[in-house]
């Protein structure tokens, strides 16, 4: 039995429908914190079990007769997120799974200037030490990101922040049939995956450009220091680990940390990966 956590997310939600396309129904088991909300997967035949990454009586419950466990991280950051990747580990250890994957990150670095990396670096150093066969998803930065960055600019045209660099932008759709299809044909990653991202790398004045094609409204970028947007978010009351967060993914994107492309997510899927130009057209579909 192929077990997915965090099934009702958006991830975990996208690779459990891609899991019933490949297998049938009793040979995948979801670990969800409020069962209610998976009520329409376990009445298609999928075993839903209730668990908390921070209580692993629930977790062993979930994991219950796992042949492979993937773990969707959780959005929990810093030695938080790590205690609860760690019981989510050592639970899928104890039910016996073969192999172990990973939602990681294709920026996942403890130096990375992305305060999320730190997290998925040290979860996957625990997969590295843990002596269990494991897979890391080297996801690419997910679309709907770029979409949240671009913001006001769906009515404006005006794309407002600080300077940035091309990023790989990649749909959650597209990660979740990737998880999927590496999940049914077990072990052909060994250790993390190379990068899966779509084929192009875009930074925001180029969405801006791909947006004014789309809407017929001229696009322009407007480039605030990095300071000042801290400064905006500070005087918003924002967390302090949040702004940390909204501005290291600037500086890091501008390092280049983002900018990788590969194939890898093309063969996977058989297809190319969906680019931005389609997502932005749904998103202007949708509003
Ligand atoms: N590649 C990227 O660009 C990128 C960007 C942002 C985040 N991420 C990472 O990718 C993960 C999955 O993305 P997503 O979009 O699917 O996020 P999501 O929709 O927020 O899903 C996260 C899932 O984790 C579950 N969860 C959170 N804390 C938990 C806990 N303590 N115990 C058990 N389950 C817990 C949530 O449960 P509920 O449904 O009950 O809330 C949810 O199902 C994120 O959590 C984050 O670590 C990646």
């Amino acid at each position: 039995m192929i077990i997915v956590t965090g099934a009702t997310g958006q991830l975990g939600r996208g690779v459990t429908e891609e899991l019933l396309k490949r297998l049938p129904a009793e040979q995948i088991g979801v670990s969800v914190r409020d069962t209610d909300k998976a009520r329409d997967l376990a009445g298609r035949g999928v075993r839903v079990r209730q668990a908390e990454f921070s209580d692993p009586a629930s977790l062993s419950r979930a994991f219950e007769g796992a042949t492979q466990v993937l773990i969707v991280s959780v959005g929990t950051l810093g030695q938080e997120g790590l205690k609860l990747h760690r019981n989510a580990i050592e639970a899928a250890r104890e039910a016996g799974a073969r192999r172990l994957l990973y939602s990681s990150h294709m920026a996942v670095s403890p130096h990375s200037l992305f305060p999320p990396m730190w997290t998925h670096a040290a979860t996957e150093e625990l997969l590295r030490t843990s002596g269990m066969p494991y897979t890391a998803l080297r996801n690419g930065f997910y679309a709907n990101s770029a979409a949240w960055l671009l913001g006001p600019a769906f009515q404006t045209g005006e794309v407002s922040g600080p300077q940035d660099g091309p990023v790989s932008w990649t749909t959650h759709a597209d990660l979740a049939e990737a998880a999927a299809v590496i999940l049914a044909d077990e072990g052909q990653f060994d250790g993390p995956t190379p990068t899966l991202t779509s084929s192009q790398a875009l930074d925001l004045a180029q969405l801006g450009e791909l947006l004014a094609d789309l809407t017929g409204r001229p696009s322009r970028r407007v480039t605030v220091p990095d300071e000042q947007y801290r400064a905006g978010m500070v005087a918003a009351g924002l967390p302090e680990m949040r702004i940390d967060i909204s501005v290291g993914l600037f500086a890091a994107s501008r390092r280049g940390e983002f900018a990788a492309t590969d194939p890898a997510l093309g063969a996977l899927l058989g297809r190319e990966p969906t680019a931005m130009r389609e997502v932005l057209a749904g998103v202007l579909a949708a509003r």
